[in-house]
């Protein structure tokens, strides 16, 4: 961190305290404000954390008015063009691009933890067939901890690095189970000759009974949405992993804590709401009733919004989303959906929002769930499963964001202060006085 000088606060009766100003690499100063309590006896107030950066991270960049994101330097476009999901992987985790042979490496130790132990399969079996498969993720993730005793020192890195590679091998074939599971098809054993987006493919949609083709085109566009998700720096899930981390819980509790922030519809569960917007505009008329929509949309009392829209760091095009757009394109021309109704109904409704005062002037923009709705439902993936596959690629980014603050020596346990405004001290009164 460079030293930027001091911020001066004046408070009380002429009182002041001075406040190192730390820079980082690119983007905004931060105050240090650690010792504003002991030396003021004050806190900030800040709930959304709008104004505060909760620790350094040398993983993510995002400017959201410039519509940048970086993942440790480089730009989403040419990670997402030219590296498959397991090279952002170990680029998230180690900092740097595997050259071929650490990649080969890499790959072969992803793919000799595919594996579940057969007991955890059993687990499926004690919930309902019509569970929510995240409430199935956010169980058989924690319960991985349960299953790897051998991994669970914190403070030993090797053992972090075989919990992050189980993790890693392990979601695709839990997040298939839970599909599986949930249309009573019986579970797919990973097959390691596939690479990791193949695999994944088959055990969601092959059985055993036959043989299951790979299509290069659907899974370049699966490899793609992992990527697109791998990391978002500090967001909810992420900030929740990390809080969960400085406990000191072991990594799968962690990712399991993770996974259930994620499913909130302000966060992973926006997908699934942005499909479902699109499904239920097509069904009352499609493009026709855009404008009609949009007007609800802009009417505060109707408690309509325009799922896919509007971020809380972008504020200007999400690059994901442009990213996402081209890749629904392939896919609906690989499978010869050109004119796929919902694809032209979410361009339609894009171009309205666009070009209209109150998105414009509140900077809302589609974000990268506007698009992967659509490209999901192409590939075959039941809207259910929408915020399983998002919690999937999202494990690489919250394994190496919990790894950074278990390494940083300024790491704290997470505790939040507050400014309490209920009632100030008083006796328990009697039942009989009780109003
Ligand atoms: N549709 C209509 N109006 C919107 C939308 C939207 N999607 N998003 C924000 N607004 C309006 C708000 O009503 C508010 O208007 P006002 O100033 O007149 O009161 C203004 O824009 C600012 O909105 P905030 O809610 O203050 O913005 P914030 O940054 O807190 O929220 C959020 C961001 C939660 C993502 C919001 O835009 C939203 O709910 N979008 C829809 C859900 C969604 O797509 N979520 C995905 C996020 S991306 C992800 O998790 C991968």
């Amino acid at each position: 961190m460079d030293n930027k000088g001091k911020a001066v606060l004046s408070y009380g009766d002429g009182k002041t305290l001075e406040m190192p100003v730390y820079g980082g690499t690119i983007g905004p100063d931060v105050i240090d404000i650690r010792a504003l309590y002991g030396k003021t006896g004050m806190f900030t107030y800040d709930p959304g954390f709008l104004s505060t950066a909760s620790c350094a991270s040398k993983i993510t960049y995002i400017d959201g008015d410039a519509g940048v994101l970086l993942y440790r330097g480089y730009p989403i476009e040419q990670l997402a063009t030219h590296c498959d999901f397991l090279e952002v992987c170990y680029l998230l985790l180690n900092g740097e691009l595997p050259n071929a042979e650490q990649k080969k490496s890499f790959d072969w130790t992803v793919a000799r933890h595919t594996m579940v132990h057969e007991q955890l399969a059993r687990l499926f079996q004690g919930f309902r067939r019509d569970s929510h498969p995240m409430a199935v993720m956010v169980g058989v993730v924690g319960a991985l901890s349960a299953f790897y005793h051998d991994s669970l020192d914190i403070a030993n890195p090797s053992h972090r690095e075989i919990s992050a590679f189980r993790l890693i091998a392990k979601l695709p074939t839990i997040v298939a189970m839970a599909y599986k599971y949930s249309i009573g098809q019986p579970f797919m054993y990973p097959k390691n000759n596939l690479d990791y987006s193949s695999n994944f493919m088959r055990m969601m949609f092959g059985v055993p009974a036959e043989e299951y083709e790979v299509n290069p085109v659907l899974v370049r566009a699966l490899d793609r949405i992992l990527i697109l998700h791998a990391d978002h720096e500090q967001n909810a899930s992420t900030s929740t992993v990390r809080l969960a981390g400085s406990s000191g819980a072991n990594p799968f509790a962690c990712i399991a804590s993770g996974i259930a922030c994620l499913w909130g519809p302000a966060h992973g569960g926006a997908n699934e709401a942005a499909l479902q917007m699109l499904l239920d505009l097509q069904k009352e008329g499609g493009v026709e009733k855009v404008s009609e929509f949009v007007k609800k949309v802009k009417d505060k009392n109707s408690g309509v919004k325009l799922m896919g829209f509007g971020h809380r760091v972008y504020k200007n095009y999400d690059p994901r989303a442009k990213l996402m757009q081209e890749t629904c394109r392939e896919v609906l021309d690989e499978l010869g959906l050109h004119n796929d109704p919902l694809f032209k109904l979410a361009m339609a409704l894009e171009k309205v929002a666009l070009e209209d005062e109150y998105f414009v002037s509140r900077k809302l923009y589609p974000n990268v769930d506007f698009y992967s709705g659509i490209v999901q439902r192409a590939l075959g993936i039941p809207v259910s499963m929408f915020t399983c596959i998002f919690s999937l690629a999202r494990t690489v980014g919250w394994i190496a964001q919990w790894n950074e603050m278990i390494s940083d020596p300024e790491q704290k346990i997470g505790r939040p202060r507050q400014l309490y405004n209920g009632a100030v001290k008083r006796d328990v009164p009697p039942m009989a006085t009780r109003g």
